[in-house]
């Protein structure tokens, strides 16, 4: 099939690859020419697993192009996905300046008839506003060309998305009940036919239903976290080992064990936009979404969490003291640091008076550039941050390593070597990698969340 995808960032790139893998002729639109001249030279903009050999393989075989040429863009497929980014507004809610933007090209230059698809996340009756936005431009130029807007949600997660896209949960696909609406919904089926072979994976669904269902997967994975950490806290006041009770909850199949760690934070580019946007259509529409307002309340706390533990530990003046920090995207596997919780801790060390040398296997230069808009302020901060060139150089003479990522390099570390290289053995885990138990064996004073039972003398 003939697919457009709009938007060459994280979603649109892995949609519009993986689409190409599965032999459909994508044509990926971007207004960013840098990007796109990166795309052509073989480079990729993100970091993902899996995303490089996929864009290579099809661009090479000239079923996946990149270009800025929006009449072309509309001109190729016969199904247009919007993938672009819908940044929150001041007051929470989702800024649809770019989606609406991509509607109104596809009116000005379309011929004929095509399924325009919002999978961009975008809050409930968005859909409505696109074929607003493209029946206006049709009405400008007097044009007889026909379309229909549907919503199909991603549910993809960072470093794991092709994997995610190619093999998916489910597929929600919101469609209208009308002879336009049924049209499209031929060419989605026809589209998704490959990943409902073995069995039906595709959710039918109205439009308003399928925008909300995405905001709503959000939220309750987020209240799961915000849940379980808040829970962490108390098991540590009341000597209660939170993994004990993950697991104990867990195997009741109603809770299952997903998305129940406690950590210091959930961050990313979804979790606390999606929250936030549907407290703000709550509000829209007179309600408060008390559940939510918690949710993020107790995520702002948590966030903290490593941060009041090293202050309980070492006092609340920091000079002179130095800290590690492994891990600084908000999740392995990516560079992204999007409201990462390595960013508050950092901002806490740091501002009472602490220095810091970081590590992350892939974000080091995200980060440089991210600590410079959070140290705008104070910039002569940036000097006490030590960029290490890999875990044990992190270490060298720190009071305490705090751990915020969970990268697979950081599970087994040789320590003996992590001890020796700090000045005191002393680990603050954000994501309990290790168990306590082993750290006392080995010396290690150990602070994870919600197991302090455990390492008590
Ligand atoms: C999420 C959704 O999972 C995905 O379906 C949606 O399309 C986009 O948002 P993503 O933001 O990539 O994906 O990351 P995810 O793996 O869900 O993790 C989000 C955050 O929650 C991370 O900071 C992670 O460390 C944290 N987390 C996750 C926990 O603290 N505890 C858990 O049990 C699980």
């Amino acid at each position: 099939m003939k697919i457009t995808i709009i938007g060459t960032g994280y979603v649109g790139l892995v949609t519009g690859a993986c689409l190409a893998e599965l032999g459909n002729d994508v044509f990926c639109l971007d207004v960013d020419h840098n990007k796109i001249e990166i795309l052509n030279s073989g480079g990729i903009p993100i970091h993902e697993p899996g995303l490089d050999e996929i864009v290579a393989r099809n661009r090479a075989a000239g079923r996946l192009v990149f270009s800025t040429d929006v009449a072309a863009s509309v001109a190729h497929g016969d199904v247009q996905f919007i993938a672009v980014g819908t940044p929150p507004d001041e007051d929470g809610s989702a800024d649809l300046q770019y989606v609406l933007a991509a509607a109104r090209n596809i009116g000005k230059h379309m011929k004929g008839f095509k399924v325009i698809v919002d999978k961009s996340t975008v809050p409930v009756g968005t859909a409505e506003r696109v074929a607003a936005a493209i029946q206006d431009e049709l009405a400008q130029c007097a044009s007889t060309a026909t379309f229909s807007v549907v919503s199909n949600p991603e549910f993809l997660k960072e470093g794991a998305a092709v994997e995610d896209f190619m093999r998916p949960d489910r597929i929600v696909i919101g469609c209208d009940d009308n002879s336009l609406g049924n049209l499209a919904r031929a060419q989605m089926k026809k589209l998704y036919t490959p990943f409902n072979r073995n069995h039906e994976r595709t959710y039918w669904m109205d439009v308003r239903s399928a925008e909300f269902t995405k905001y709503a997967a959000n939220a309750m994975l987020a209240t799961r976290i915000s849940f379980m950490n808040e829970l962490a806290n108390l098991a540590d006041q009341v000597g209660v080992d939170i993994e004990a009770v993950r697991h104990g909850i867990g195997s009741d199949p109603r809770i299952g064990h997903s998305f129940l760690y406690a950590g210091c934070g959930y961050g990313g580019s979804c979790f606390p936009k999606d929250v936030q946007a549907l407290e703000r259509t709550a509000q829209d529409y007179g309600q408060d979404l008390l559940i939510l307002h918690a949710v993020e309340a107790v995520n702002e706390k948590q966030k903290q969490v490593l941060g009041a533990k090293i202050m309980k530990r070492f006092g609340s003046d920091l000079n002179g003291r130095h800290f590690a920090i492994w891990g600084l995207a908000f999740k392995p596997n990516t560079d992204d640091m999007r409201a990462a919780s390595s960013r508050v801790l950092l901002s806490e060390l740091l501002r009472a008076g602490a220095t810091v040398a970081v590590y992350d296997p892939v974000s080091m230069a995200e980060a440089k550039r991210v600590f410079a808009l959070d140290f705008a302020d104070t910039p002569e901060l940036l000097a006490n941050i030590h960029y290490a060139t890999n875990p044990m150089d992190a270490l060298d003479q720190a009071d305490a390593l705090a751990i915020v990522t969970e990268w697979k390099a950081f599970r087994s570390p040789d320590f003996e070597q992590v001890k020796a290289k700090l000045k005191q053995a002393v680990i603050f885990d954000g994501r309990n990698l290790f168990e306590p138990a082993v750290m006392t064996e080995l010396g290690v004073e150990y602070h994870g969340i919600g197991r302090s039972v455990l390492t008590r003398s």
